[in-house]
């Protein structure tokens, strides 16, 4: 027998430590917390991915009375970046989310889909995204997209 370890590393910072870029992404994943569709959870969660190029393109959740047919925030910012700049690589992601009356004070963090789907941009990309998971007051910085999801599923 033998065991593999696998760590995660976290960078626990406060919102105002982070470098102007940090700060400028988190901000684009708070405002994109306003275009979301959640009559059902009343839960709004914004991102934001920063391009290559220099672009960033937000999504927020979109609900539907049938509930799978919804879809979240990570899913819709990286299928629209996917589709309108199909060969550009990723550099970072930013997440936030808001409930009732104030961004959530835990830093969010993609469901389990979205970090499968994040990670097929990041692998096409060759290169590793930055993610930022805000808290109200803390945000969360990880290396790559790689490391929310040890032993992800990849095509044989
Ligand atoms: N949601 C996201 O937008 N991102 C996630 O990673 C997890 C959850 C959305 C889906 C649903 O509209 C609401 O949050 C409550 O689950």
């Amino acid at each position: 027998m033998t065991e593999k370890n696998i760590a995660t590393k976290i960078r626990v910072y406060a919102y105002n430590e982070l470098n102007e870029d940090q700060k400028i992404l988190v901000d684009r994943a708070r405002e994109a917390t306003k275009g979301s569709y959640s009559p059902y959870s009343h839960f709004r969660v914004g991102a934001a991915i920063r391009l290559d190029n220099g672009t960033i393109v937000t999504g927020a959740n979109q609900e539907n009375a049938s509930f799978p047919a919804g879809t979240c925030a990570e899913r819709s910012a990286c299928f629209y970046a996917g589709a309108k700049y199909p060969d550009v690589p990723f550099s970072a992601i930013a997440i936030a989310a808001w409930h009732e009356d104030d961004f959530v004070e835990a830093p969010c963090a993609p469901c389990g889909v979205c970090r499968q789907s994040l990670l097929e941009y990041e692998t096409q990309g060759g290169k590793p995204v930055e993610v930022l998971l805000a808290g109200r007051d803390t945000v969360y910085v990880l290396d790559s997209l790689r490391s929310l999801l040890p032993l992800a599923f990849t095509e044989f």
